[in-house]
């Protein structure tokens, strides 16, 4: 299975810088397509904008979020099939900021992902432990229980893994951190969906920068990476899109 590297803007990005990014990294991405995945998940604004763009240099097309439900008096949400209609190939779940900033829990999560699924979207479902509960040593139950609550039965989506204190700081988790934290996550995954072990694909997220992410992309269990920051810069995406 190729490596994927997703990059997520968060709220950045107006059309002209959006534009100039994406063609700044698409020639470049076109010969590692073999052996990397791209996707691009750009604020709700620019999806239907970038999305001939990323289609012509076979970049896939994120979102950052879906609602519940595929329609209904839910003012300013966004609804699956209204993303599937754009273009959209995958959505982000669960972030920890969409937790934290809106309250998302397990059980939204997990009707979220099943809502995508049945409109042909790809979930990325977001789990991770704070710097408090990795300290207290919680953070294997914690994990186990985000992707037992969070993960639907029969899901064919991809887990991401972002301990949220390696979010934004420019610290990201040890390698052996990763390492150890993966093989629980593929346990979980393999325990909680009855398939094969590691057939779920598991990206590492959290402060991934070009000088690291070769590193991280060899730790085994690590089926990709999901890069905020360093994705808003041409250069610093490729060095991570390229390394190894
Ligand atoms: P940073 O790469 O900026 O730490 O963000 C990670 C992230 O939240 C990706 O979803």
């Amino acid at each position: 299975m190729r490596q994927m590297i997703m990059g997520n803007w968060k709220m950045h990005g107006l059309r002209g810088q959006g534009k100039r990014l994406v063609t700044d990294i698409a020639e470049a991405i076109a010969g590692i397509r073999e052996t990397r995945e791209v996707v691009l998940a750009p604020p709700f604004t620019l999806t239907g904008y970038l999305a001939p763009l990323l289609e012509t240099h076979g970049i896939g097309l994120g979102a950052q979020d879906c609602h519940a439900e595929p329609e209904g008096a839910f003012t300013g949400d966004i609804s699956a099939p209204m993303l599937a209609d754009l273009g959209v190939t995958h959505v982000i779940l669960g972030h920890s900021e969409r937790r934290e900033y809106h309250h998302e829990n397990n059980a939204l999560i997990r009707r979220k992902a099943v809502t995508a699924r049945r409109y042909g979207l790809c979930p990325v479902i977001c789990v991770g432990e704070s710097g408090s509960q990795k300290e207290a040593g919680e953070a294997d139950r914690w994990l186990t229980r985000q992707i037992t609550e969070c993960v639907p039965d029969n899901f064919d989506g991809i887990v991401a893994y972002e301990p949220i204190w390696a979010i934004g700081t420019g610290k990201a988790a040890t390698e052996s951190d990763i390492e150890s934290r993966m093989s629980l996550l593929h346990d979980v995954l393999h325990r909680h969906l009855e398939t094969d072990d590691k057939s779920t694909r598991v990206l590492y997220g959290g402060s991934v920068k070009p000088e690291d992410a070769a590193s991280i992309l060899a730790v085994s269990g690590v089926g990709g990476v999901l890069v905020g920051g360093a994705s808003l810069s041409a250069e610093s995406f490729l060095g991570i899109a390229k390394a190894g």
